[in-house]
């Protein structure tokens, strides 16, 4: 008897240690810090495909809790992200496929708010910044489309000199 709350302690601390570890991590670490790390073990890889503008598919192995913005740049995958995470861009707008797009959280109201500038808009779009990776997302395919727009570079108007 004495054993189990000594046993929930020891769980309970252990989870602490792993979801702080996973959170922890990505937050601490700055725009695309932690998406440079490689996974740790078999259970945090998460395998991601990125198809890009002409059509070709990127296989990455990513990790669990990468952002799936950060992690396109370190592979060179063409996703601009203007700025930076902070949702006031549509540059990193991606098309994330029917069966991972009902696990991903839905958007917030900003999040709607800037798709709804995105170009060439679908009912799978998301802006790729925030998405999180997780194991429930193993497998996921995020296409970029032909096109996004950067309105604070398209809308500016150079004032004469
Ligand atoms: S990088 Fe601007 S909203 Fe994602």
């Amino acid at each position: 008897m004495i054993l189990i709350p000594s046993l929930q302690r020891q769980s309970r601390a252990l989870i602490k240690k792993y979801v702080k570890r996973k959170f922890s991590a990505s937050l601490a670490l700055q725009g695309g810090e932690y998406e440079m790390k490689n996974p740790e073990s078999e259970e945090d890889k998460v395998n991601v495909t990125y198809i890009d503008r002409s059509g070709k598919r990127i296989p990455i192995c990513g990790k669990v809790g990468d952002n799936a913005m950060y992690l396109a740049h370190r592979y060179g995958i063409e996703i601009e992200g203007a700025c930076e995470a902070s949702l006031a861009c549509c540059t990193c707008h991606v098309y994330v496929d029917e069966e991972s797009y009902d696990k991903i959280p839905p958007p917030t109201d900003k999040e709607e708010d800037m798709l709804d500038m995105a170009p060439l808009l679908k009912p799978n779009s998301r802006l790729s910044c925030q998405i999180i990776l997780n194991k429930d997302l193993e497998g996921i395919e995020m296409v970029v489309p032909k096109v996004t727009r950067n309105f604070y570079v398209d809308g500016h108007v150079p004032k004469p000199h």
